[in-house]
């Protein structure tokens, strides 16, 4: 496949693309959800699945993504369309999540804003936050302040008023988004270096005064101490995984394709990657250090003033930790609001980044497409947007902001779009290509490795993900879409059909013609000879062996009723089935993929029915083995002190971070001495 070339704007500069993609993936995720899942899914455990999640699935994904949209220069669904047509959706499937998304994480930045402007007015009144009071008080206060003075919160799925005194500070998170990107990504490249720089000073300072203070140590506790059992509970690797993708900014929104699309055609791509991903964990990590140590503090102070409130009795999570928890910890401490204005502008220059990123990805897939003025759609595309947002501000708006957020990183969202993701790459495009295009131009390689673990290795552990947590949605005591009485369960369903009706939109654009792209790729000249296709009868073969394996698991899994000796007969004989198939197919496509020769359609489809089929598989085998050890405890009770095992998990966890940082930046200062004793690297 021939490599675009064209004149396309850049980012200016490698540091000015990697800030932009770390500021992409650094936002708000890492400081107001990744420390409540951790600490709410096992503690210290979770670092496993989340491991996981960012170096095994996520890393090798991001590459993945960096290598398409540099490879072909395009925003997501034009970089997809590249390999065939018919794959375009999935590029507006993520860009229309993309845009679901920034509606709603607007929202909260206008939030941050409001919370600043509150600070910096309690600066001004000599010190006094709004929301502040003693003991336990104090908290119910501090939601009193966020849920009804600021909110007008009301429970339940009606939507209400609009609340105006929102509707402000989200004019303002556009106008600022607008500002960042009108002049394109060169510009871009240069704001990151303030608003990726900026709110890293602002964490460490945050975490120096949290770990300094009196009782951090008790709050560590919490926030580290392993609790093992969860790991056995398909929500703990879900949401490990929701938030991964979510804090990468992966799959959603196709970011990432669409910044290396901007990307110098000589630069890095592995290494980047890497260095992403790394700073994308360490600045949750040290998040959760922030946050943890600070409330340690507020223990220790109200228990010091004989009104002890414990940690866990004031944790929670989503909007409440940054908007409740928090500012009712500080208002505990001394300086309190200058510490609020610290802790909120934090929030504001790191969601900043990321929110512009989704916008700047939504509006690059759409100028690509119809060849339309960046600077005719961005102002219509931020009407849209807070035409979107208003939903999210009436009264009840926070409600549906937590049920459309879970419903998009949760099984239906990310599991399913990352999925389809590496099956049209991995399996219907060649991978082998976009694995090539980045070796050549990073500062270290990837083996073979790499393609058998966007086939394989990811679809499986994605699609173990979908079925665990899609058999888990079906047996839920309380109902899923139906309640226990049969009434439809409106949130679900609002949350489903929004999910569901992306892809069917995202075909629905997909299908529209682009003036721009008329005769742009033709077909390759030997998909249209099928003299070249190779494997036929073998794909055939492993093509049967995958639909009877899959029939095998859909027995298992719809008919709860068959005996057990059926049961383990079906469950034990569809592994090596599909074991089989899988084999079968990707040795099919390894031989016939060439210049001059394509692998059969049965062939592919064999491997990735064979793919889902071992998923299936995994997720039954889990559900069957878990059900037992499921019924533990998600917030781990009060702990005394930090065990043996948190220190040692910190240790780890410090030295993975520092050192795999120090390992690319030494790569990076190897290869670039490599190359200027070879050839001058102009623009690198
Ligand atoms: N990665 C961002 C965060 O952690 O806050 C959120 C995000 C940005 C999600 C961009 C998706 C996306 F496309």
């Amino acid at each position: 496949m021939e490599m675009l070339e064209e004149q396309r704007e850049n980012w200016g500069s490698r540091g000015g693309f990697v800030l932009a993609a770390i500021g992409s993936a650094v936002g708000l995720g890492n400081l107001w959800r990744f420390p409540y899942e951790l600490y709410g899914h096992g503690g210290g455990a979770f670092l496993i699945p989340y491991i996981i999640a960012v170096f095994v699935v996520g890393l090798p994904m991001l590459i993945m993504e960096f290598s398409l949209g540099h490879f072909t220069q395009r925003a997501a669904p034009d970089a997809f369309a590249h390999g065939h047509k018919r794959f375009e959706f999935v590029g507006w499937w993520s860009t229309i999540l993309g845009f679901v998304i920034i509606s709603f994480y607007a929202v909260v930045l206008a939030y941050c804003f409001s919370f600043l402007w509150f600070s910096f007015k309690g600066i001004l009144a000599g010190g006094e936050l709004p929301w502040a009071a003693e003991g336990v008080e104090g908290v119910k206060k501090a939601e009193e302040f966020f849920l009804n003075t600021y909110l007008g919160h009301t429970p339940g799925t009606a939507l209400g008023s609009i609340r105006w005194n929102i509707f402000w500070p989200l004019l303002v998170t556009w106008l600022v988004m607008y500002l960042c990107i009108c002049r394109g990504v060169k510009l871009v490249g240069k704001i990151v270096w303030l608003t990726v720089p900026l709110p890293w000073l602002m964490l460490l300072i945050l975490t120096v005064r949290g770990l300094t203070l009196p009782g951090s140590i008790g709050g560590l506790a919490y926030y580290l101490n392993p609790s093992w059992p969860e790991l056995a509970k398909a929500t703990t690797w879900r949401f490990a995984f929701g938030q991964a993708f979510f804090s990468l900014s992966l799959a959603f929104g196709g970011v990432m394709i669409t910044y290396a699309s901007f990307l110098h055609r000589k630069s890095d791509l592995n290494n980047n990657a890497a260095v992403i991903c790394l700073a994308d964990f360490g600045t949750s990590f040290v998040a959760g250090l922030a946050i943890f140590s600070t409330l340690g503090g507020m223990a220790f102070v109200t228990a010091q003033a004989g009104r002890g409130v414990a940690v866990n009795e004031v944790v929670r999570g989503g909007a409440g930790l940054a908007f409740i928890v928090f500012p009712y910890a500080l208002a505990q401490l001394p300086y309190s609001a200058w510490w609020s204005f610290v802790f909120f502008f934090t929030l504001v220059t790191l969601g900043i980044d990321s929110g512009f990123s989704i916008t700047e990805s939504v509006l690059a897939a759409v100028v690509d497409k119809t060849g339309w003025k960046r600077n005719v759609v961005l102002p219509i595309m931020s009407v849209l947007g807070i035409a979107a947002g208003l939903v999210f501000i009436t009264k009840g708006g926070l409600n549906w902001l937590e049920v459309v957020g879970n419903f998009i990183d949760g099984t239906w969202g990310i599991a399913f779009l990352g999925l389809a993701e590496c099956i049209v790459l991995g399996w219907l495009w060649r991978i082998d290509t976009l694995r090539t295009h980045a070796n050549e131009r990073s500062d270290w390689t990837l083996g073979r490795w790499w393609n058998y673990a966007i086939r394989v290795v990811i679809p499986i552990v994605l699609g173990t993900i979908f079925f665990w947590s899609l058999f888990e949605d079906l047996n839920q005591t309380g109902g899923f879409l139906l309640d226990t009485e049969g009434n439809w369960i409106l949130a679900d369903c609002v949350g489903l059909t929004i999910v569901a009706a992306a892809p069917i939109l995202a075909i629905g654009i997909s299908l529209i013609k682009s003036p721009l792209r008329a005769g742009q790729y033709p077909p390759r000249p030997d998909v249209k000879n099928s003299n070249l296709c190779g494997g036929r009868f073998g794909g055939l073969a492993a093509f049967c062996l995958a639909i009877a394996s899959a029939v095998m698991l859909a027995v298992l899994v719809l008919k709860p009723g068959i005996s057990d000796k059926f049961r383990s007969y079906f469950l034990f004989q569809s592994l090596p089935i599909a074991l089989m198939a899988i084999i079968t197919s990707n040795y099919i496509i390894d031989k016939h993929t060439g210049d001059y020769s394509f692998p059969s359609w049965p062939a592919r489809w064999a491997g990735i029915i064979a793919t889902l089929d071992i998923s299936a598989f995994i997720a039954v085998t889990l559900i069957t083995v878990t059900q037992k050890a499921t019924t533990g405890q998600a917030i781990h009770p009060a702990p005394e002190h930090l065990s043996a095992t948190s220190y040692l998990i910190l240790g780890v966890m410090l030295l993975l971070i520092i050192g795999g940082l120090g390992w690319c930046f030494y790569r990076a200062v190897a290869a670039a001495g490599k190359n200027t004793a070879v050839q001058p690297q102009p623009d690198a």
